[in-house]
């Protein structure tokens, strides 16, 4: 399991947005105090390669390779976001959206980025993210939960004023219970579903449903190969 200081991780994302603009440099680190990224670095298995699909600046992907990770890829449809760009060893960046980059990843996260599609859209983007990890591998998905009514509604006026700026792509806000979230990724072929709140001590409801592509038959969990992720000839990181 990875891990990284609450300091060393301030200190990261110092480093790494300095030449960044102020708006940048304070949106990551603004973004890194008030989300649990720290605890979901915790369910990050040593030397994982992510995929951070929708990972905006790639906070988390930075992270992750400085708590161990082997590779982090970036996939982010707001070219706004990747620019200019902010290399680091293993970190590739995709300007697309998920269907860039083919399977094989031991880990996908998707932070924050659910809510932002229609629920119409959502058993196609859950399936497309099941078949991006090996088999094995995790899903890390972190939503808001929509029952905690006080940090809800919170939560709600904050992504208000983020679309009136025009800060964020995606269709509205999408949020559903828990046991709903749950539900949909059993159908969409996840199993070994939790869930864990990460909301404590944060202003907003942090919820972490944390599954797995089954897998393979006959193949064990732990012996399973983790092939590498395949992007196709348009894909170039940094694009
Ligand atoms: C609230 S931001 C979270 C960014 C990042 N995951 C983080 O935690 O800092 C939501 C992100 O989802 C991205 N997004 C919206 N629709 C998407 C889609 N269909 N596929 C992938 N990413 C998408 C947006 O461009 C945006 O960067």
């Amino acid at each position: 399991m990875a891990s990284l200081g609450y300091a060393a991780g301030w200190r990261l994302l110092s480093r790494a947005f300095a030449q960044a603009p102020l708006a940048v440099r304070l949106h990551v680190l603004g973004r890194y105090a008030t989300c649990p990224f720290r605890p979901l670095l915790a369910e990050l298995p040593a030397g994982a390669r992510l995929l951070d699909l929708g990972g905006g600046h790639g906070i988390f992907a930075r992270l992750a390779l400085a708590a161990g990770a082997r590779e982090a890829w970036v996939v982010e449809p707001d070219r706004r976001k990747l620019l200019p760009p902010v290399t680091a060893p293993g970190l590739r960046q995709v300007a697309a959206r998920g269907e860039a980059l083919a399977g094989g990843f031991d880990v996908v996260a998707v932070v924050d980025v659910l809510y932002r599609l229609p629920f119409a859209e959502w058993p196609a983007f859950l399936a497309g993210v099941r078949e991006r990890l090996r088999p094995g591998g995790l899903l890390l998905l972190k939503e808001i939960d929509p029952e905690a009514r006080w940090k809800g509604r919170w939560n709600r006026a904050q992504e208000r004023l983020a679309d009136l700026c025009g800060l964020t792509v995606g269709e509205g806000f999408s949020y559903e219970p828990r046991a709903r979230v749950a539900a949909r990724l059993a159908a969409a072929g996840f199993s070994e579903i939790r869930t864990v709140d990460l909301g404590r001590g944060y202003p907003h409801a942090h919820l972490l449903y944390a599954a797995r592509r089954p897998p393979a038959a006959g193949a064990s969990l732990r012996g399973a190969p983790s092939s590498a992720p395949r992007p196709p000839a348009s894909a170039r990181p940094g694009t």
